[in-house]
């Protein structure tokens, strides 16, 4: 059900994360420094809820962590299909998980040391050994539990994967000095079912240091490059195979019907992970975790959860008003921040079309008041962070006892931190200490979306029927346009800025451009020029357009718009927003700039 980019732009010629460039300047820093939270989309507004109600850390009890407790609530007879991913640490191990849902099978990333027993626990039908930067005779280098070679469930190895099939299995590999990258060229010579309805000759992407030089008792070489004469190597009687090039990435354009054929052809997975099944199963199991608590504590089983604007929590806010209805209370703070329309539209798609209990809060007078006068990028954010946590503590405490928070935790998030506090929580926790709410309320969290990886998300709102603007919507910083206007924030440059931001995202969204870009959006500078309209001279504004590729945010390329879009957003820019009269685009990539100009 997914879509992802999967381009190994970041640094193909290498399969290590340890010299993995994202996030990094030149002089090997953070990109982002530490000077502001680094929280795409919805996080933070989510963290500023989590603080107004004194939510203490969520509760990620060891069963929640991938690897070590309780499988997928669906991983039962009735569940989805599962396929077990065993990360040895390559930078395109989540990639792997992403193409197998692609298939519409529920995949599952663990780490490479997962015991046998916890693997055999989740009845996965197949597992997966990703690629990664060791040599399989490095000390210390990762290995799996030896049960992986039972021949109970079909294994596919790719690259360092394979490696270690070939080496632990009694084959031969030999450390070889100088590394194999990028494209190559392989032949098929042994179909075996993984290569079923591929042409022998096979564009594939190539990254490896060691090469198999002799295969284990059983094996026969199924695939060969020029230089790697075991490029592919099966024993299908113990369900067995593995590849030397990596089928996830674009480079390998057949990769996903390799996938394909070893997880539905060899392992017979069932391709039922879609969006309307998610959808059905995760309703079911909120609505019963509430219930239960409801009856466990006698209480009303209230749900509260904060709207952003953002995918995430929208989708959350969706699924969890599916289960519990007007138990759910969704709490938006219009901080008069936001962009043309968007906060017309949160509400007729959650309280005129959903039905949704939505406490819309008109905040605006109140966030322009603080910010009057205010030019420092970070105080602004101080301001804004702290505003907004007052309105919600505000609002919370006036619905009572509150049980469950719901947050839009991610796949991604959860793989990546051991615990599950969004990282924007914990900065804007260390700025600010409310008051709020009793601090022994233990609040229980609902994450629905904490399996899924963001363009499931989308497919999953999609399902729901929440209106397409919001699903696909590209990110948005949590202090809104108050980062966007370089100096004061006054209601009249928002209203400026606002106008000008509109005619940029619908000329990208007219050119067909708006989801190939990460972000796209408009600044208004402090800086004036001369111009001239009509027959008089003008003394106006000037406008920056911003628009950037990227794959996370951590780093960016500008994006190269076409002349003529550039073109008319400037045309339309000057003629219809009162007050600018000059447009700029900014051609600074990430690092050494930021996507944002403060
Ligand atoms: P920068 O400007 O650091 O932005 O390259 C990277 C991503 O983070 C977003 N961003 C923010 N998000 N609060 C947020 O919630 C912030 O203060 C903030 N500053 C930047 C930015 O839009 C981009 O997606």
């Amino acid at each position: 059900m997914t879509d992802p980019k999967s381009d190994p732009k970041s640094d193909p010629k290498s399969d290590n994360k340890s010299d993995n460039k994202r996030g990094k300047t030149v002089h090997g820093d953070a990109a982002n420094a530490g000077h502001r939270v680094l929280a795409p989309d919805d996080a933070e507004v989510e963290a500023y809820l989590e603080t107004a109600l004194k939510a203490p850390a969520p509760d990620r009890s060891p069963d929640d962590r991938p690897g070590s407790g309780a499988p997928h609530p669906g991983a039962d007879a009735e569940g989805p299909d599962t396929v077990v991913i065993l990360d040895f640490g390559s930078q395109f191990a989540q990639l792997i998980a992403r193409r197998v849902r692609e298939l519409n099978v529920y995949s599952e990333l663990l780490p490479h040391d997962t015991p046998w027993a916890e693997i055999e626990r989740r009845r996965p039908r197949a597992v997966i050994l990703s690629g990664g930067p060791n040599s399989v005779y490095d000390a210390g280098a990762p290995m799996p539990d030896g049960g992986v070679w039972s021949g109970r469930i079909p294994v596919l190895g790719i690259c360092y994967g394979a490696q270690l099939m070939a080496r632990e299995l009694g084959g031969d590999v030999l450390a070889a000095g100088k590394r194999e990258y990028g494209p190559a060229s392989v032949t098929i010579t042994h179909e075996d079912g993984l290569f079923a309805g591929l042409d022998r000759e096979q564009p594939v992407w190539m990254s490896h240091g060691d090469s198999i030089t002799r295969l284990p008792e059983g094996f026969h070489a199924t695939a060969q490059t020029d230089s790697s004469p075991l490029a592919g190597f099966a024993d299908p009687s113990r369900g067995l195979y593995a590849i030397q090039f990596h089928p996830e990435v674009a480079h390998t354009p057949r990769g996903k019907d390799i996938l394909r054929n070893f997880v539905i052809g060899i392992a017979g997975a069932r391709a039922t992970w879609t969006p309307a099944n998610f959808i059905e199963s995760t309703v079911a199991d909120i609505r019963s975790r509430v219930d239960d608590h409801a009856r466990a504590t006698d209480s009303d089983g209230l749900v509260i959860c904060a709207l952003s604007g953002g995918v995430d929590s929208a989708v959350a806010a969706a699924l969890v008003h599916r289960a519990v209805g007007d138990r759910l209370t969704c709490i938006y703070v219009d901080h008069g921040l936001m962009r043309k329309r968007e906060s017309e539209l949160l509400r007729t798609t959650f309280e005129a079309n959903l039905g949704m209990r939505l406490v819309m809060v008109d905040a605006r007078q109140r966030f322009l008041e603080r910010l009057a006068g205010v030019e420092d990028p970070e105080q602004k954010r101080k301001i804004i962070g702290d505003e907004f946590i007052r309105v919600f503590e505000e609002e919370a405490t006036k619905l009572g006892r509150i049980d469950f928070l719901t947050q839009g935790t991610l796949y991604p998030d959860v793989i990546e931190s051991a615990t599950s506090e969004t990282k924007a929580a914990q900065k804007i926790k260390t700025h600010h200490n409310v008051g709020g709410l009793p601090a022994d309320l233990r609040f229980k969290l609902i994450e629905p979306l904490r399996y899924l990886f963001k363009d499931e998300v989308r497919a999953v709102g999609l399902e729901l029927g929440l209106p397409e603007a919001m699903v696909q919507r590209q990110p948005f910083p949590g202090p809104g346009l108050a980062i966007r206007i370089i100096g004061e924030v006054t209601a009249e440059r928002l209203d400026t800025l606002r106008d000008a931001d509109w005619i940029v995202i619908d000329e990208i969204k007219a050119a067909g451009l708006y989801r190939s870009v990460w972000q796209s959006f408009a600044i208004l500078t402090p800086v004036r020029s001369v111009g001239v309209m009509g027959d008089g001279r003008t003394y106006a504004n000037v406008v920056a357009i911003r628009a950037v590729t990227s794959d996370d945010g951590m780093t960016a390329d500008w994006a190269k718009l076409p002349y003529d879009v550039l073109g008319k957003i400037s045309s339309r820019i000057v003629n219809e927003v009162p007050g600018v009269n000059r447009v700029v685009y900014d051609i600074s990539s990430k690092p050494p700039a930021t996507i944002e100009w403060e």
